[in-house]
C-alpha cells in the first residue's frame, strides 16, 4: 500500500514535466538518439534512410522518391551521395538524429565531420560486396571518435547475396557476436524495423546538460540567399531560440539568431534547440566564411551574473574540439570557352562555394585561354562534380586544364620566386607550393622537389593480387604490407604518389580486379621527387591548359602517350597539324594528323602529269597561306582535354 502511495505522485510527476516540457519544446534528452551510417560507396545508406523516413512517418509514402536525402540532381543521378544531409525523426516518444554520409572518399572530411555529432554508428555492408576500403576506412574514423557500432548486412534480397561470407568478414573486422549483426534490405524494408529499435536500445544518450551555457558544433552551413547562412549544428550543453546574441569562438564573430529550427529533413522551425538535439540556426551572417564548420557556437551575452563583462562569459566556455581543415590536394585552371563568360564564371563558383568548404580558387589569366579561376579540390571525384554542376546548373562552356597535385619546390639560395607565386604560397624563404605548372621554376634554380605521398588500402579478392601488385608498381607504389579480412580476401598496404592516383588509378584498379577492388587513400607525407614542366604544343603553339609536371625519368613515356592521344581526339583540319611534347623548348616526342584532304584534280580528265601537279601546287600553296593568315588554328575539343587528363 504504501508502494502504491508513492508511485503515484512520481508517475503524476512525470506526466506533468512531460507536458511541461512539450510546452516549451523541451525534449528529454534521454529520448535523443543521434547517428549516422556508414559504409562503403553504393552499399545502400540513402536508400536504407529512406525506409527509415517512412517507417517513422517522417516523409509520407506518396511523397517518397528514392534516395531523399540526396537533394542535388547530380547525387540522384549518380547515385552517388555529396553532402551529408541530416534529418529528424520522431519514433515511439524518441527523437531520432540521422546524418546520411557521402561513401566516395574524396567526401571523407564529410563523413568525420557527422561522426563528430552523433553518438552510433550504423556500419553496412553490402550482401554481395563484403567489407570494402571506405568500410574499413570509416569504421576506423567511428572507432576513433568512441561510437557505439552497430554492424547490418544489406542488400540481402539479392540472388548474389552471400550473408554467411560477410558475416564472417564482420564478425573478424568488429570483433561482435553473430546475433548482434542485422540483415536489411533498404530496397524491400526488410529488417529496418529492428534495425532501428537497435539505435533506441544501444545508441548511448546524448551528454551534456540543457542549464550549462551554450556550446554547439557547428558541423555543416550552407548558404540561403534570403537568410544568410545557416549553421547545421549539434548543441553539445546549454539552449539557444530566435533573438539569442551568439557568438562563434573560432571566427570571433557575434550574430543574432534569426531562427533556429529542427530538419525533417526539411527546415521546420522550432521555438529553441537544447542539449542534445541536432538542428539548424539561421545565424543572421551573410558570409559563410565566417561560420567555419568544426567552430563552437556560444552566447555573447553574459550568462551568468557573477560575470561582469562578455569576455568573462565566453572564459567560462571552452571551445569544443573541432575538426581537422581539410587541404585541398588537387589543382586545375578553369577557364569559359567563351572569353565573354568570365563574370558569368565569376558569379557561378562564388555560389558553389557558399556550400563547398573544401573548394578554394583565386583568379587566374592565361594568354591563351583568358581569364578564369586556378580552383583547388579534394581529389578528382571532387573536381569532376564540380564541373559538372558549372555546366549543368549555370550553363558554362567550360575549358579545364590537367589537374595537379600541389607539389613543394625549395630554391637555390639567391633564386627569386616566378612572379604569379602568391604570399600564401610561400614556405620557407627559399621554398613554395606549386599549384601550377606555370609556376615551375627555371630548372637551373630548383635545389629539390617534393611530391606528396599516400596512403592507400586496397581490398580485393586475394586472386587478383597479382595484377594489382603489378598496377602499383607501375604506378611507383611501395608494398607495406598484406592482411587478410578471410581466407580469400585481403588487404592490401601501400604508399604511392597522388599525382599517379589522380590520373585513372581507381578505373585501372576496378579494371585489373574485374570490378572488385576497391581502394582508401589519406595523405601521408611529402617526398622528394625529379620533375620537369612538359608543355604540349598544337600546330605549333603552346597549349598552355595542357602543360603539366611529370617525373623526369618517365617524361618521354608520358609525351608519347598524350601526343597519342591527341591524335586519336583532334579532328583532322585543311593541313597538316603537328602534335609535340616539349622538355625545356627541347622536342621529345611528336605525331601529326595528316590534312583532310579534297580530291581537287577529280575534275580532270586526261590530260598530262603537269596539268594535275599544277592544281594540286595550287592548293598546297593556299594551304601554307592560310596557315601564314592564323587561320591554321585548331579548335581543340573538350574530349582532347580529358584524353589528356587521363593519359
Ligand atoms: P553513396 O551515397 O554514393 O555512397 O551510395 P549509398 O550507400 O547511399 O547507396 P544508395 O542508397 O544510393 O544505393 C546504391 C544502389 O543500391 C542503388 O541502386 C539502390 O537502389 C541499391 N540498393 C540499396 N539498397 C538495396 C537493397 O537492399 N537491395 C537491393 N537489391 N538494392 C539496393
Amino acid at each position: 500500500m504504501k508502494r502504491s502511495n508513492l508511485r503515484y505522485p512520481s508517475i503524476i510527476a512525470i506526466d506533468f514535466c512531460e507536458r511541461i516540457c512539450y510546452c516549451l519544446h523541451i525534449i528529454d534528452m534521454n529520448n535523443i538518439r543521434n547517428f549516422c551510417i556508414i559504409a562503403h560507396i553504393d552499399h545502400g545508406k540513402s536508400t536504407l534512410a529512406d525506409r527509415f523516413l517512412e517507417l517513422t512517418g517522417t516523409i509520407d509514402k506518396r511523397n517518397m522518391k528514392d534516395q531523399v536525402l540526396d537533394s542535388m540532381d547530380l547525387e540522384r543521378e549518380r547515385g552517388i551521395t555529396i553532402k551529408l544531409a541530416p534529418a529528424r525523426m520522431d519514433y515511439k516518444g524518441y527523437v531520432l538524429n540521422l546524418i546520411d554520409t557521402p561513401g566516395h572518399v574524396d567526401f571523407s572530411y564529410e563523413v568525420s565531420r557527422s561522426l563528430a555529432a552523433v553518438e552510433g554508428a550504423i556500419l553496412l555492408v553490402d550482401a554481395s560486396q563484403g567489407v570494402q576500403a571506405q568500410t574499413l576506412a570509416n569504421l576506423y574514423l567511428a572507432i576513433e571518435q568512441g561510437l557505439e557500432i552497430i554492424p547490418a548486412i544489406n542488400k540481402i534480397d539479392l540472388p548474389a547475396a552471400n550473408v554467411e561470407k560477410v558475416t564472417q568478414e564482420i564478425i573478424n573486422l568488429v570483433g561482435c557476436k553473430k546475433d548482434e549483426i542485422h540483415l536489411v534490405s533498404g530496397k524491400t524494408g526488410l529488417g529496418a524495423e529492428e534495425l532501428l529499435q537497435a539505435v533506441i536500445d544501444k545508441v548511448p544518450l546524448p551528454k551534456g546538460e540543457a542549464s550549462n551555457p551554450l556550446q554547439a558544433l557547428i558541423f555543416d552551413s550552407f548558404y540561403d540567399e534570403y537568410r544568410g547562412v545557416v549553421a547545421y549544428v549539434r548543441i553539445v550543453n546549454g539552449e539557444v531560440r530566435a533573438g539569442n546574441k551568439i557568438y562563434l569562438m573560432g571566427t570571433e564573430v557575434e550574430s543574432e539568431v534569426l531562427e533556429v529550427g529542427v530538419l525533417k529533413p526539411k527546415l521546420n522551425s522550432k521555438p529553441s534547440l537544447s542539449a542534445g538535439e541536432i538542428g539548424y540556426i539561421v545565424t543572421g551572417l551573410k558570409e559563410i566564411g565566417k561560420c567555419r564548420v568544426g567552430d563552437t557556437v556560444t552566447k555573447a551575452q553574459i550568462q551568468n551574473s557573477n560575470l561582469k563583462t562578455k569576455e568573462d562569459s565566453r572564459i567560462n566556455v571552452e571551445p569544443l574540439p573541432g575538426y581537422k581543415e581539410v587541404k585541398p590536394m588537387v589543382y586545375a585552371g578553369i577557364f569559359c570557352a567563351e572569353g565573354n563568360e568570365y563574370e558569368e564564371l565569376r558569379e557561378a563558383i562564388g555560389k558553389l562555394k557558399l556550400n563547398d568548404a573544401a573548394l578554394v580558387y583565386e583568379p587566374e589569366g592565361s594568354p591563351v585561354l583568358g581569364l578564369g579561376f586556378r580552383c583547388g579540390f579534394l581529389g578528382m571525384l571532387h573536381l569532376e562534380i564540380f564541373q559538372e554542376r558549372l555546366r549543368r546548373e549555370f550553363d558554362l562552356d567550360l575549358v579545364v586544364t590537367v589537374p595537379s597535385v600541389a607539389y613543394k619546390v625549395v630554391l637555390k639560395s639567391g633564386s627569386k620566386f616566378p612572379s604569379s607565386v602568391k604570399k600564401e604560397q610561400i614556405i620557407s624563404e627559399t621554398g613554395y607550393l606549386i599549384k601550377n605548372p606555370n609556376e615551375f621554376p627555371d630548372p637551373s634554380q630548383i635545389e629539390g622537389m617534393e611530391e606528396p605521398i599516400m596512403n592507400v588500402d586496397i581490398v580485393s579478392p586475394k586472386d587478383y593480387l597479382g595484377n594489382i601488385m603489378t598496377l602499383v608498381q607501375d604506378s611507383r607504389g611501395e608494398y607495406l604490407n598484406t592482411e587478410f579480412i578471410d581466407s580469400t580476401r585481403v588487404i592490401l598496404h601501400y604508399r604511392l604518389p597522388l599525382a599517379m592516383l589522380i590520373v585513372d588509378f581507381y578505373d585501372k584498379l576496378k579494371t585489373v580486379s574485374s570490378g572488385y577492388g576497391s581502394m582508401n587513400y589519406d595523405f601521408f607525407q611529402y617526398k622528394e621527387a625529379e620533375l620537369s614542366k612538359m608543355d604540349i604544343l598544337v600546330a605549333d603553339e603552346i597549349v598552355e591548359a595542357f602543360g603539366s609536371i611529370v617525373y623526369k625519368d618517365s617524361a618521354f613515356q608520358t609525351g608519347k602517350k598524350i601526343v597519342q592521344s591527341l591524335k586519336e581526339t583532334i579532328p583532322k583540319q585543311q593541313f597538316v597539324v603537328k602534335l609535340q611534347a616539349a622538355i625545356g623548348g627541347k622536342i621529345i616526342a611528336a605525331e601529326r594528323i595528316s590534312a583532310m584532304r579534297k580530291d581537287v584534280t577529280a575534275g580532270l580528265y586526261g590530260g598530262d602529269y603537269s596539268r594535275k601537279q599544277k592544281v594540286l601546287n595550287k592548293q598546297k600553296k593556299g594551304k601554307k597561306k592560310m596557315m601564314s593568315m592564323g587561320k591554321g588554328k585548331v579548335s581543340i575539343p573538350p574530349e582532347a582535354f580529358l584524353a589528356v587528363m587521363k593519359r
